[in-house]
């Protein structure tokens, strides 16, 4: 257990959820973007809040640990912490600090990263009593309250680092999956996609022969990432039920795609919910030559926007000091 009232800084990385085929089970952590946290605990005198969170970024992001994704998720841990500790007279406050470097609405689980960043640092400051699928578990309220459903492919490889598979979630099982080097580029044009009309527009049935492709492509992009078959993960990566309807939410979109692939990206589609679209490449002279496709075509139709050249992030949430 960390000493009380000491501080410690953590790093949460942004995370692609979806992979393309595999919503709300496959996603991977980036090296960047990334957010930054502080954290301590202290004890907690009657009548005090068990939560106290602090911005320091310009999103006005709401305090109120009920309103607050890194909050909701660390109302769940301490609710769990104290049952298995109510032995323990010391009740615990948290305070944490966030500085959101990952633009909450980009599509790169900013709202994962300060849940997934809460919960791991409070674990860490606690003496790591709870196991990964324990902080997965506490971090979906995050999710619940950003988007209305707890999802866990954003905050499943924020913890775990790496590519993730949720092979179900009631009862929670994330399967760590390998990965061989990619390179991942990632365009955000700057407009806002709320998860939630993100979801809300989507068809609740699907046809089967859709459904068959979807399949097809899920079990290809997991088989050729364990086989290391770039090819396989290229074809793989390809979209029948949800893609065709969100794409429409974000400009540009098939164009996009025809000239990151013309440029070599093994292929790509929405970063979770969008906006952000995401590449993936063999080599990072291909990444770059993507990036400049991206520019180029958000350039010309005159919509602002940021890029990123980054590699899959193998850590996941760390503390730094
Ligand atoms: N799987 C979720 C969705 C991810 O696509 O709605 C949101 O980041």
């Amino acid at each position: 257990m960390v000493a009380e009232n000491q501080w410690i800084k953590i790093k949460a990385p942004a995370t692609v959820a979806n992979m393309v085929c595999g919503f709300d089970i496959l996603g991977f952590a980036v090296n960047n973007p990334y957010d930054e946290m502080g954290m301590r605990w202290m004890t907690r005198a009657q009548n005090e809040p068990s939560i106290v969170i602090i911005n320091i970024d310009d999103y006005q992001l709401p305090t109120d640990p009920e309103k607050n994704v890194a909050g909701a998720a660390l109302l769940a841990f301490l609710e769990e912490y104290e049952e298995k500790e109510k032995d323990n007279a010391v009740k615990i406050k948290l305070e944490v600090k966030i500085n959101k470097l990952i633009k909450p609405g980009s599509g790169v689980g900013s709202s994962a990263a300060s849940s997934a960043g809460a919960v791991v640092g409070a674990n860490y400051l606690l003496g790591n009593v709870f196991s990964k699928d324990d902080l997965v578990r506490f971090a979906m309220n995050g999710e619940k309250l950003a988007s209305g459903v707890k999802h866990a492919d954003n905050i499943a490889p924020c913890i775990f680092g790496g590519v993730t598979l949720v092979r179900s979630i009631f009862p929670l099982e994330v399967v760590a999956l390998p990965s061989p080097q990619l390179y991942v580029t990632i365009v955000h044009p700057q407009i806002e996609v709320r998860t939630s009309d993100a979801r809300s527009i989507l068809r609740q049935q699907v046809l089967l022969k859709d459904a068959i492709k979807q399949w097809g492509n899920i079990a290809g992009l997991v088989a050729g990432l364990m086989k290391s078959d770039y090819d396989l993960i290229g074809r793989s990566l390809e979209d029948v039920i949800i893609e065709p309807v969100r794409s429409i939410l974000i400009p540009g979109f098939d164009d996009l795609k025809k000239v990151c692939k013309q440029a070599g990206a093994l292929g790509g589609g929405i970063s979770g919910s969008g906006p952000s679209i995401f590449m993936l490449s063999k080599t990072k002279e291909i990444a770059v030559a993507v990036e400049k496709e991206m520019n180029q075509l958000y350039d010309g139709i005159g919509l602002p926007h940021h890029t990123y050249v980054t590699t899959i992030n193998q850590a996941g949430v760390e503390i730094i000091a």
